[in-house]
Formats: C-alpha cells, structure tokens, sequence
C-alpha cells in the first residue's frame, strides 16, 4: 500500500527520497509527493499517477533541502489526485506529513476542527493529522505529537517535518509499519526496508506509539509516556540484488525462476541432508506439544490462505490433527469458538497484513498459541507471535505472491510430516523416504521452469479467453484456487476456480462452446474422478487444458497437456502451481498489463 521514506543529514534529499519511493514502487500506488524544508518554510512537490510524474514535477520546478519526506499513496480516503497526494500541511504551512494507514475518526476531528475555522484542501483522513498538529502545535513537535496522537482512531505510520526545526525528523506508528535507520550521512526513516538498504543495513523497528526523533547524527526514542528507550537494531543481510530485477523483464518471472532455490534454501534450514532429518529446534511444536494436539487453526488472506488450505489437508491426512483453515478478514469477526488447546498457524509474506495481524491478536488475547509463517524477518507478525518459521524466499517484490506461496508450501510439507512423526503415524523410514522426496523437488521445479515455452504457446493459444475455470480435487481444488487469482491479479482475465465435482451443480450451465478450462491433475487417488470431470465440460465445448504428471493415454488424447514430473500426491502442489504462475505470467504479458504492479492491487495490505 502507500509508502513512506524521510531523510535528514549532510545530502541534498531529493534524488534520495525520489531513489527511495521507487524501491517503494511495487507496494502499490496512484499518486506520489515529497516535501522539503528549504529556506526555513515547507516546498511541496506532488503529481498524479505514477513516479515519473512526480520527477517531472521536479524537473520542471526543482526544490531543494537536506529534511525532507516522501510517499507513495494508495488512495483509501479521496480519489487519486493531486490535491489528496501527500505530503499535506497545516493552514500555517508550518509542518508537513505524510502517512499510511487510516484515522477512522476522522470525520469528528475534521468537524471540529472547521468549527474552529481551518479550512481543508483535500479530501483525506490524513489532513486531519496534519491541521491537528499545526492547531496544537506548541513549539516543540514532540509535546504536540504527545498531545494529537491520543486523539487518533484507526491506524498510522507518520513522518513529520517541522519547518521550524529544520534539522530534525519525526516518526511515529501505531498499526502500520516504520523503521527507521542510522546512514553515513545523515538518518532515514522507511515503510519498508528496501527504501532505505542502500545506506544501512541496521534497521530499527518501531513499536506501536514509539516515536522516533532524528538528526544528522543521532536516533533517539521516546515510549508513549515520553521515557527514551533503548532499542536494538536488526541486522538485515540480504543485499539490494536480491530486490532488483538481474536482468527478467518483471520480478514477477524472476521470482518464479528463484523458486527452485527457494525450495532448497528452506530445506537447507530445516532439514538436515546429510543425514535426511528435520532439525527438531527449527520446528514450531515439541514431541510433546505435538502429541497432546487437538485442533488446529490457520488463518491468512489471499495467497497465504491458499497455502493455508493446502496446509489443512496436510495436517489432518499426514498427521491425524482436526485442522480448520480461514480467511482472516472474516474470522476476526464471525466471534470463533476457540478452544482451549488450539494452536494456530498465521501465514502472512508481508508480516503486516492488517485482517491477519487483527486474527492473530484474537487468538493470543484468548490464551492460545501462535506460530507465524512468515517471509519478513522483523515485521509486526513475526514479533508478535510466539514462534515464527521463516520462509526463506528473499524480498517478494512483485505483488502477486509466487515464491512466498511454494515457500509457505514447504513449511507445511515439513510441519505436517513432524507432526505425523511425533505422533507416531510416520514411521522413521518412512519420513527419510519423504524428506527424499522433498529434497528432489529443487530439480523438479527447474525441469518445469526450463519447459516454459510451452506454457508461453498455451498462453498466445488463450489470448482471446475472457474467462478461465479452473478445476481440481482435494489439493488440486486449493491450486485451483491459487492458479485463478494469480490469473485475475496480473492479466485481469476474470477466473474462477470450483472443486471439479462441483460443476454439475450449477457452474457447467456456464461452460460453451470454446471455454477454457484448465484441470489440475495431480491427486491420484480422484483422478479418474477428475477425467469424467473433465469430459462433463468437453464434450459441452469446453478446451481444456490439463496440469498433470504421466497422464494417462486417455487424458492426454483428448485434452492438451501441461506435463510436470511425478512427485508424491501431498508434494505436486509445489510443483504444479509453477505452470500456472507461468500462464498468468505470460497471459498478462501479451495483454501489455503492468505486471509487477497489477491495478487497484498493493503488496501488503496495511487496512483491512
Ligand atoms: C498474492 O498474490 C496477493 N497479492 C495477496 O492475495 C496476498 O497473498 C495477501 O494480501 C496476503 O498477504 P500477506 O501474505 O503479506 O499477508
């Protein structure tokens, strides 16, 4: 969603700010602005659309200062303009904000303050904040922040300048997330960490109603009552390379082709290949606690439910657990019966989406136990939780999720199998027999990467489709699921997805004559199933492609193929999804859609 970077220090901080808020780019946008303190009184620069927009701005009326803001909105409150891009001002022009989030009183506090005769320019909950610390701006920023931040419902991450100061740099946050970080010259403060990874890699997290005051040389904090704290920065290890494209033409496909590498550095971490052993330390539940498990729990949004449904199944077929899997965004709010010993799964890559942070504070206010999967080392799940298990994909840039999802796949794949293990319905040799399996899979995916042009051919065949089904059973039904939304997500091609047994109850009245269709196939155990399924839609007219390992000769005669190697049932998943991430891929790609940065989208999705 919106993205912010500030800067104070030694450096002229326009090509900073501007360098930063295009690292912020993939998290989604529709409008972008800076402002800097320049000849003791706030500049603004802002433009519409996209951030060329904004540099021509500046190249046309350039301004200059060493304090200064930047941000990237997704327009929650107040179309996409001009007027509501930020950074905004108080009537004084005295201070300027920028921040993500929404103040869901904003309404009152905008009513109240017009009844005190400010006027407002824009149409944002966030001028709110910004008029609120120009009315009750003492001389010092941090009384006044200490005095307006009460007044704030709702969630925010906040930059302020203070034209007055104009050495100095506030943050603050409460729901949405901020660091900030220590340069060679001078000190920064970011959504997110690629903005600002080129000049620090020691991050500090901010803490809900933390604030941070920066200069050129020092960071200090102070705790909501005004006490300064003493924080630990993190030391972030991955480089710059890893969030840019290395020559793809989107970090969409150059995602897709790191997962090879992805499945085998998450292995490398949890299992031991020598010997062909889970490292026991690296997993969420004890022999014991995994003994005494009842139910289970996993919750996440989009892509991360996906995995999340993929998970459930695993649990309850590998290790017997009675496991539910949810939408975060409905479960916080459908009052859950939550028993006393469930244990719970969060899946989030960002860390920061706001229905799964709320999902996971249900459950920890309710006593239970929460484990995160989570792909954002230092983000607000992965603190919050009581065990994380990091999925060791790298920065996921792209906004539709590909790495992060096999990644979340394989960590399922190895709770499921330790679970079982511990619980004494796997065997000793049967699990090296299934730790094998897994470790074949780094090799597997790359065979079904190499074979892409075919996936290309199946796209340019599809070209004209206006919608796809896409079918499947039991696992195959959640890739499915996955497959679709990565479709509607980068080319915008409406898809659905149905458990194939379905169709005969409603949907196959949607089916004629040249309707794509695409079967994943890989469950043996229903494939025959599956293979009526699938002659239910084409002998309606439907073309149907299918996703499948060895397909049997009565399958690949009458359906187009999309072959990807055997593996077993409960492991294609992280297989099969490729080509489909690959179809999405190139189906969009043909149809000229940015790809990287899908319209309406945002890559973490800070409110709910
Ligand atoms: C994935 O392609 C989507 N962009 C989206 O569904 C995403 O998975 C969802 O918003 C959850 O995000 P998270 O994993 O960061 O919590």
């Amino acid at each position: 969603m919106c993205g912010i970077v500030g800067y104070v220090g030694r450096e002229d901080c326009i090509a900073l700010l501007l360098k930063g808020l295009e690292r912020l780019e993939y998290r989604g946008y529709d409008s972008a602005g800076v402002a800097v303190i320049e000849d003791g009184g706030i500049s603004l620069r802002k433009a519409k659309g996209r951030l060329a927009n904004l540099q021509e701005e500046i190249g046309v009326n350039p301004l200059k200062g060493f304090t200064g803001i930047g941000h990237t909105r997704w327009a929650t409150h107040g179309e996409p303009s001009f007027i509501n891009a930020h950074p905004h001002v108080d009537i004084h022009g005295r201070l300027a904000i920028v921040h993500n989030g929404i103040i869901e009183n904003y309404f009152s506090l905008r009513k109240s303050l017009e009844q005190k005769g400010i006027r407002f320019a824009s149409q944002t909950d966030t001028e709110v904040i910004a008029q609120l610390l120009g009315f009750y701006y003492d001389g010092d920023m941090l009384t006044t922040l200490y005095r307006v931040l009460p007044m704030l419902e709702g969630s925010f991450a906040l930059g302020v300048l203070d034209a007055a100061c104009p050495d100095k740099l506030y943050c603050t946050r409460k729901g949405n997330p901020l660091i900030v970080g220590q340069g060679e010259t001078g000190s920064f403060i970011a959504s997110d960490i690629p903005a600002i990874l080129e000049y620090t890699r020691d991050i500090y997290f901010m803490d809900d109603y933390d604030i941070a005051v920066l200069s050129r040389d020092t960071i200090r904090f102070y705790d909501e009552m005004g006490n300064e704290l003493r924080k630990e920065s993190t030391h972030i290890d991955w480089d710059m390379e890893a969030a840019e494209k290395d020559g793809y033409a989107h970090f969409m496909l150059k995602e897709i082709h790191q997962q090879p590498k992805v499945i085998q550095d998450t292995l490398n971490h949890y299992v031991n290949m020598e010997t062909m052993e889970i490292r026991r330390e690296t997993m969420p539940f004890s022999p014991e606690q995994a003994k005494a498990l009842t139910k289970v729990t996993l919750l996440g949004c989009g892509t991360a439910y996906h995995a999340g449904l993929v998970g459930k199944s695993l649990l309850e077929n590998l290790a017997k657990i009675r496991t539910t899997a949810d939408v975060a965004s409905e479960y916080r709010y459908r009052e859950p019966l939550i028993d006393k010993d469930e244990a719970f799964i969060v899946i989030s890559q960002s860390g920061e989406t706001a229905d799964t942070i709320a999902a996971m504070r249900l459950a920890k206010a309710n006593g239970n136990r929460v484990v995160a999967l989570c792909n954002v080392i230092g983000s607000t799940i992965a603190r919050e939780a009581d065990t994380v298990m990091y999925t060791l994909a790298g920065p996921e840039i792209a906004v539709a999720s590909t790495k992060a999802y096999v990644a979340q796949l394989l960590l399922f794949e190895l709770i499921a199998l330790d679970t079982a293990h511990q619980r004494g319905y796997l065997s000793d040799e049967q699990m090296k027999e299934a730790l094998q399996a897994l470790a074949r899979l780094p090799e597997k995916a790359d065979a079904v990467i190499q074979a892409k042009e075919k996936i290309q051919y199946f796209a340019s065949q599809s070209s004209n489709c206006k919608s796809v089904f896409f079918i499947g059973r039991l696992l195959d039904y959640y890739l499915a699921m996955e497959a679709a939304l990565k479709l509607k997500e980068v080319s915008y091609i409406h898809s659905e997805s149905y458990a194939a047994g379905e169709l005969k109850h409603g949907t196959i009245a949607l089916i004629e004559e040249g309707t794509l269709v695409v079967a994943m196939a890989t469950q043996h155990k229903v494939l025959g199933k599956l293979i009526s399924n699938i002659e239910e839609v084409r002998v309606r007219g439907a073309k149907v492609i299918a996703v499948a390992a060895n397909p049997p000769q009565m399958l690949s005669e009458s359906v187009a193929i999309l072959e990807i190697p055997e593996a077993p049932d409960a492991m294609a998943p992280l297989l099969a999804i490729i080509p489909m991430q690959l179809f999405a891929y190139y189906m969009a790609l043909q149809k000229g859609c940015d790809i990287d940065k899908p319209r309406n989208l945002a890559k973490s999705v800070t409110v709910e």
